[in-house]
């Protein structure tokens, strides 16, 4: 699957709200990306990034144009099979993190699984494997609410990875914790991305941002590569 690509888009745009207030947030945006890809996108606030994010997510229908997802046309996809694709081939992590406070972090990765069919014990082994490889053996058992920032974040990403997806989307994953918390959040990323996962990661770090393949900046919906 090498050097394929696992995201296309054609002429992707996205327009919110009816003139005279229409926003332009995504303008006819075509992109490649290839498995293994590891994509930084940059750009102030309100230039379309957590648009475009979310649009390749599968989270969000774009106005115009097209994604298609490991050669599949999104489009064409009822609710049921969007799902499915959001399930199977996507993993998400968020600035806020997005795990369900009343579950523990163990749990919070077994129930995406639970979703997708995988038999209870092995839903246990594999989130602790997850668990392990993000640093978090010894909070198995903590709630959201008893981990920190960073710690939260690391689950995040474990139970992102939960379900093999093909491609990783984060949305200033560093976005509320700390320097060194971040640059351990981004090192895990670099790793899972040094496995073959392909990451599309949104910063407004520059340094964290260099340290992609590719940097796609954003200006007003519009989407152009950086050359660094
Ligand atoms: N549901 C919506 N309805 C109307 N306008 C929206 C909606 N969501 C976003 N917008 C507008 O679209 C533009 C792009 O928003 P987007 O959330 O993609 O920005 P962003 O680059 O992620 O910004 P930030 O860095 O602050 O997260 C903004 O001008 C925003 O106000
Ligand atoms: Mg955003």
């Amino acid at each position: 699957m090498m050097n394929t690509n696992v995201i296309v888009t054609e002429n992707l745009s996205k327009t919110y709200g009816k003139p005279p207030l229409q926003v332009f947030a995504l303008r006819q945006t075509n992109l490649y990306i290839k498995h293994g890809d590891y994509i930084a996108i940059i750009g102030p606030s309100g230039s379309g990034k957590s648009t475009l994010m979310n649009l390749l997510g599968c989270l969000d229908k774009p106005t115009t144009g097209k994604i298609f997802i490991e050669g599949h046309d999104v489009s064409t996809l009822n609710e049921n099979e969007l799902a499915r694709i959001r399930r199977e081939k996507i993993g998400f992590i968020f600035q806020k993190y997005n795990l369900i406070p009343t579950l523990n972090a163990l749990e919070n990765i077994e129930l995406s699984m639970g979703f997708a069919g995988v038999d209870s014990q092995l839903r246990t082994e594999k989130a602790k494997k997850l668990l392990e490889m993000v640093d978090l053996s010894k909070r198995l058992t903590h709630k959201p609410s008893e981990l920190s920032g960073g710690e939260q974040q690391r689950v995040a990403i474990a139970r992102a990875l939960a379900n093999d997806p093909s491609i990783i989307l984060a949305d200033e994953p560093t976005g509320n914790v700390d320097t060194k918390s971040g640059e351990n959040i981004m090192s895990i990323l670099e790793e899972i991305n040094r496995e073959g996962e392909t990451i599309i990661v949104v910063s407004h770090n520059m340094t964290i941002a260099q340290r992609a393949k590719r940097v796609l900046r954003i200006q007003d919906g519009v989407v152009t590569e950086e050359y660094v």
